[in-house]
C-alpha cells in the first residue's frame, strides 16, 4: 500500500493555510498544521475540516508551535516527516508591522530561517527530499521599479514586513542553492476571500458594508483610497503553492491577475452591490495612513501561467461581491446571489434610520 503524503503547515489558522488544507485534503494529504496557543480558539477557519484524532480517518493534526520557537519548529518536524512544507505563518499585517518591527521580523524573517535551518539538518541526517514553500509577497517590490512586476524585478521593500519578506526570499533562495534543498518562493500578491482577516482593507470594507445594512455601523474610516493593488482569490492562489511544490526543479514564481484596481474602485462595487453609495458612509481616518505606503502593485503571471498552467478563475468584480456576499450572509441579510434578487433600498434606509435613533 502506498503511504499518503504528509504536509507541514505554519499558519494553518490563516486564510491561506484553511484553503491549502482544504486543498490538500481533497488531494489524499495528511495535513499537520502548527498553531499557536492562544487563550481563546484561533481555529474558526479551520473548524469545519478538524476531526478528532483518536479517530482512525483523521488526516488533519494541529501541533502548538510558533515561529520564533526554532527547538519547537524542530521537534515538530522529527515528529512529522513531512515531504512537504509550506511557510505560510507571519505576522502578515503591514500597517501593524511598523508598530511591532521586531516580532514582526523575528516571525516573518528569523521564522523562516529557522524552519530551513531545522530542514537542512534534518534532511542532510535522513536523505529525504522535503519540499519546502515560502510565501513571499509583492509588498517586497514596494516602491515600484518596473510595470508589472516579474520573478526578477528587483526588490524595494517599504516595510519592517517586506523588509522580513526579502531576507526570508533570498535565505530560501541561499538554502536551495548552498544545499540542494528544493525551495521555491512563491511572490504573491494580494489575494481575498470571506475568509480574510478583518483588519485588511477588502474584508474591513466588505464587512462595513453587511454591517450598514443590518443597521450595526453608521460609518466606515479608511484611510488611503488611492492605493492601487493586484487583488486575486485566495483558493485560486493556494492552488499556485502546491503547483509549485510538484515541478521537476526547485524556481520562484509571481502569481498575480495582472489587473490592479484602486481601493475606490472596490468600494464602488462593494456598496454598488447592496445598492449604496460609498460616498455616503467612507470617512479618512489618517491613522490608517502607512509611515511609507506601497502606492503600485500589479505582477505579471505569465510564468505561472505557462510553467505551472496556473490560471485565476475569479474575476476582480465577482471576487469583491463574493466577499460582499458572504458577509452579508453570514450577518443574516439577504444575499444578491440568493433568490431574494436585489436588497430592497428603502429596507437598508430604514435600517439606519432605526440605529441612528
Ligand atoms: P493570515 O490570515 O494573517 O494568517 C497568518 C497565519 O500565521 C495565522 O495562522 C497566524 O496564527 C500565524 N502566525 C502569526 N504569527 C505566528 C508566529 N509567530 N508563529 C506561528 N504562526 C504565526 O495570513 P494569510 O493571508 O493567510 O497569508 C499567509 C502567508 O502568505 C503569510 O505569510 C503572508 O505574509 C503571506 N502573503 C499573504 C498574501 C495575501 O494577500 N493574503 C500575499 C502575499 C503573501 P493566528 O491565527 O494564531 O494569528
Ligand atoms: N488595512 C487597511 N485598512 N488598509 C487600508 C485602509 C484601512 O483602513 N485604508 C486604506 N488602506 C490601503 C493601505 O494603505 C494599502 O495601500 C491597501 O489599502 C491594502 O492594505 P491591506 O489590505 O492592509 O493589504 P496590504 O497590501 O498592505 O498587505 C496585504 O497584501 C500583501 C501582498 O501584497 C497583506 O496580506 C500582506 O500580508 C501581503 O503580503
Amino acid at each position: 500500500m502506498t503511504q499518503r503524503k504528509r504536509a507541514l503547515l505554519t499558519g494553518i489558522t490563516g486564510q491561506d493555510g484553511s484553503y491549502l488544507s482544504e486543498f490538500l485534503l481533497e488531494k489524499g494529504y495528511e495535513i499537520h498544521g502548527i498553531m499557536r496557543r492562544t487563550s481563546t480558539f484561533n481555529t474558526d477557519r479551520i473548524d469545519h475540516i478538524y476531526e478528532d484524532p483518536h479517530s482512525s480517518d483523521a488526516r488533519l493534526f494541529l501541533h502548538y508551535g510558533d515561529l520564533t520557537d526554532g527547538t519547537t519548529l524542530r521537534r515538530i518536524l522529527e515528529e512529522v516527516c513531512p515531504q512537504e512544507i509550506y511557510n505560510l505563518g507571519a505576522q502578515s499585517h503591514v500597517r501593524v508591522s511598523f508598530d511591532s518591527p521586531e516580532y514582526t521580523v523575528d516571525s516573518v524573517g528569523m521564522g523562516t530561517l529557522r524552519l530551513l535551518e531545522a530542514l537542512r539538518d534534518y534532511q542532510q541526517r535522513t536523505g529525504e527530499e522535503v519540499r519546502f514553500y515560502q510565501a513571499g509577497s509583492s509588498e517586497m517590490f514596494g516602491l515600484v521599479q518596473e510595470v508589472p512586476q516579474k520573478e526578477n524585478t528587483p526588490f524595494y521593500p517599504r516595510s519592517p514586513y517586506a523588509c522580513a519578506k526579502v531576507y526570508a526570499h533570498w535565505q530560501t533562495i541561499n538554502y536551495r542553492e548552498s544545499y540542494n534543498l528544493f525551495a521555491c518562493n512563491g511572490i504573491l500578491f494580494n489575494h481575498e476571500s470571506p475568509r480574510r482577516g478583518e483588519t485588511f482593507v477588502t474584508r474591513k470594507v466588505t464587512r462595513a458594508v453587511a454591517r450598514i445594512v443590518a443597521g450595526k455601523q453608521k460609518k466606515l474610516y479608511l484611510g488611503n483610497l488611492d492605493a492601487r493593488r493586484d487583488w486575486g482569490y485566495a483558493k485560486d492562489y493556494v492552488r499556485a503553492m502546491w503547483l509549485m511544490l510538484q515541478q521537476s526543479e526547485p524556481e520562484d514564481y509571481v502569481v498575480a491577475t495582472g489587473e490592479t484596481h484602486s481601493i475606490r474602485e472596490f468600494l464602488d462595487i462593494a456598496f454598488t452591490r447592496v445598492n449604496l453609495n460609498w460616498q455616503d458612509y467612507v470617512e479618512i481616518d489618517p491613522r490608517y495612513f502607512r509611515p511609507a505606503e506601497v502606492e503600485l502593485l500589479l505582477g505579471d503571471p505569465t510564468k505561472a501561467k505557462t510553467k505551472l498552467n496556473w490560471e485565476p478563475s475569479v474575476t476582480f468584480k465577482q471576487l469583491v461581491e463574493l466577499m460582499v456576499d458572504a458577509d452579508l450572509e453570514a450577518i443574516g441579510q439577504p444575499c444578491q446571489n440568493g433568490n431574494g434578487g436585489p436588497l430592497d433600498h428603502a429596507m437598508i434606509r430604514a435600517n439606519m434610520t432605526s440605529f441612528v435613533s
